[in-house]
């Protein structure tokens, strides 16, 4: 099947070329004549693992195109995936400048009856206004439904989450747009599940809020588990062991981050006010993760006086490994206090470091190893579990580092070996090892 797709984000992108991959012949829009260049090189504008691999294959196999000309993707689509992105605006509301302009765009430049395909994570209520937006604007005679399908890739497996998606949600009354959208997806043999667009809507909310959840809750049991001195590792093992609550996003940490759990939850929390009603387990969930993200910072002051003069060695900055995004990454507002209380900071990320740079061109260092990042440093912040952060022997903090103090805001490693190894170690939940005097005071 023939099929559009506007956007080349995290989820247009990946979309598009998993589609073409499943067979569908696919042209990918963007407006942005950079990332159209790139991708007919090739080349992923975005970090993704086998993504590069896949734009290439199909691209040969012409099954794939990219292009900048809407009008010439539109026109004669009949089946036209939006992908583009919703972010957040000041008020916490989804922003959907990009959803309307695509939208009109297409109501616009469309000869024929086409099926659009919502696949951006939009406010509950949106597909019913946009099919109403489009049939305002298209020209006489044509006929255009909208459908939800939202989208539960997760950066880093992006690819593996589409191509083995856990469900394909569709959202519409009509026979017709079923028909369609279970055709295209059947080559994915992945379950099929049809309901109302506002449920559609919805699931996507539900799901991540409900997993931004699960991760807040486990955060701040972990916190309690510090006072009354418990280890939340332990704890959350026992949790998981009953298969009702699961072994999934009960990882304690410094607090969730990326493009999705904080816009997500705050979104469907404003849209729960402006329906009068408070969504009190989402409002908790955000209050903590605010909180959270500075945990690791009150526990090093709990050490040092003042952070002014120190060097302080940072290990990962992404919001998560296997991703190069920055994106409400807990590291950003922590190098931020750091740096205002002259610290000189030293970054170590594998692939995050060009991302990092826009935000911090010139106030920090960017080193290409772990241990140029700990050489001599005072202290040493771990916010982000990349394998090689996660797996190297704890002995090297001692090896390397001036004074081995260690604030690891994901848990990487044992408190056995943290204590074996003599550094000072700081963790979430769990309790401290080898704890000293306060220094520099
Ligand atoms: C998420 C959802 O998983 C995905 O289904 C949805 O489509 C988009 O949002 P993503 O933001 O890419 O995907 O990353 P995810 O792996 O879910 O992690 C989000 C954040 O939660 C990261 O900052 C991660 O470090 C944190 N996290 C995750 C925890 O702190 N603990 C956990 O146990 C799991």
């Amino acid at each position: 099947m023939e099929i559009t797709v506007a956007g080349t984000g995290y989820v247009g992108l990946v979309t598009g070329v998993c589609l073409a991959e499943a067979g569908h012949v696919v042209t990918c829009v963007d407006p942005i004549q950079e990332k159209i260049d790139l991708l007919n090189k090739g080349i992923s504008p975005i970090y993704e693992p086998q993504l590069d691999d896949l734009i290439s294959r199909n691209k040969k196999s012409g099954n794939l195109f990219f292009t900048t000309d809407y009008k010439d993707a539109y026109a004669n689509a009949s089946v036209i995936i939006i992908g583009v992105g919703t972010p957040e605006n000041e008020d916490g509301s989804a922003n959907l400048t990009y959803l309307y302009t695509v939208a009109r765009q297409i109501a616009e430049t469309a000869v024929r009856d086409c099926l659009v395909v919502i696949k951006s994570t939009v406010p509950i209520g949106t597909n019913d206004k946009v099919e109403a937006f489009m049939r305002e604007h298209v020209k006489q005679g044509i006929k255009v439904e909208v459908a939800a399908n939202p989208e539960f890739l997760a950066q880093g497996t992006a690819v593996r989450d589409t191509l083995n998606a856990s469900r394909i949600v569709i959202g519409t009354e009509s026979k017709a747009a079923k028909q369609l959208l279970t055709e295209i997806y059947q080559p994915f043999q992945q379950p099929i599940l049809t309901m109302g667009r506002r449920s559609a809507e919805m699931v996507k909310y539900a799901s991540n809020d409900f997993l931004a959840l699960k991760i807040s809750f486990v955060n701040d049991i972990a916190n309690l588990c510090e006072t009354v001195g418990a280890n939340i590792d332990d704890v959350t093992k026992g949790m998981s062991m009953d298969s009702r609550i699961g072994d999934k996003f009960l990882q304690a940490g410094i607090g969730y981050g990326g493009s999705c759990f904080p816009k997500d939850t705050k979104a469907l929390h404003w849209l729960s006010e402006e329906e009068g009603y408070v969504l009190r387990t989402v409002k908790a969930a955000i209050e903590v993760n605010e909180k959270q993200k500075f945990k690791l910072i009150k526990k090093a002051r709990k050490d040092f006086s003042s952070f002014a003069g120190l060097k302080v060695a940072v290990l990962g900055v992404t919001f998560k490994p296997g991703t190069d995004d920055l994106r409400e990454a807990p590291s950003i507002p922590n190098v931020r206090l750091l740096l205002n209380e002259g610290a000189k900071v030293h970054v170590y990320d594998p692939v995050g470091e060009k991302n990092f740079q826009k935000i911090y061109p010139t106030e920090v260092e960017f080193t290409t190893s772990i241990e140029e990042a700990l050489r001599d440093a005072d202290l040493c912040f771990v916010f982000t579990e990349w394998p090689e952060i996660k797996n190297m022997p704890v002995t090297k903090f001692a090896e390397n580092m001036k004074t081995p103090y260690v604030y690891d805001g994901r848990n990487c490693y044992s408190l056995h070996a943290a204590e074996k190894a003599g550094i000072h170690y700081r963790s979430i939940g769990r309790p401290a090892v080898n704890q000293k005097v306060l220094q520099n005071s």
